[in-house]
């Protein structure tokens, strides 16, 4: 006889608990999805920008484009929109100097690049 006949119940909130833990990963990106890390792929896309400013641009992302609402994904938004639209619209909301918005705008682009060179473009 097996253990699940054995006890059944067990088997059963055994059972009850991994699906919801499988729900709770399909329902949420992790943090290194939505706001990628800066990596040596993402310097090629650099435009020059150092590794130390696209690592303050993601810290800028992470404390300054999460208090109106939740991080937004990078690959939820293709290049141009994050370039032409939201980052100069996104960073005079969140009241950035010029310096921060450079930083910023640096580290979304390259990780935006990042995304289209090893995914394909995606978003909107
Ligand atoms: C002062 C509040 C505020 C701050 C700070 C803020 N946002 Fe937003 N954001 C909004 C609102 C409100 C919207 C809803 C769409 C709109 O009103 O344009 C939005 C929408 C967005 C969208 C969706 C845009 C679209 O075209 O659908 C993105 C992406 C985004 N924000 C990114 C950022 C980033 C990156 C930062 C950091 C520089 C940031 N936000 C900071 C208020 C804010």
């Amino acid at each position: 006889m097996s253990i699940a006949n054995r006890h059944p119940r067990t088997t059963r909130i055994a059972g009850a608990l991994l699906a919801l833990a499988c729900l709770a990963v399909a329902a949420c990106r992790s943090m290194e999805q939505v706001v990628p890390p800066v990596g040596p792929a993402m310097l090629s896309s650099a435009q020059g920008a150092s590794a130390e400013a696209l690592t303050r641009g993601r810290g800028i992302y992470l404390d300054a484009c999460i208090r109106c609402h939740v991080a937004e994904a990078i690959g939820d938004y293709g290049l141009e929109r994050w370039r032409a639209k939201i980052l100069p619209d996104m960073s005079r909301r969140a009241k950035l100097s010029p310096q921060q918005t450079a930083e910023l705008t640096s580290y979304v682009l390259a990780a935006r690049e990042t995304l289209d060179r090893v995914a394909g473009p995606t978003g909107r």
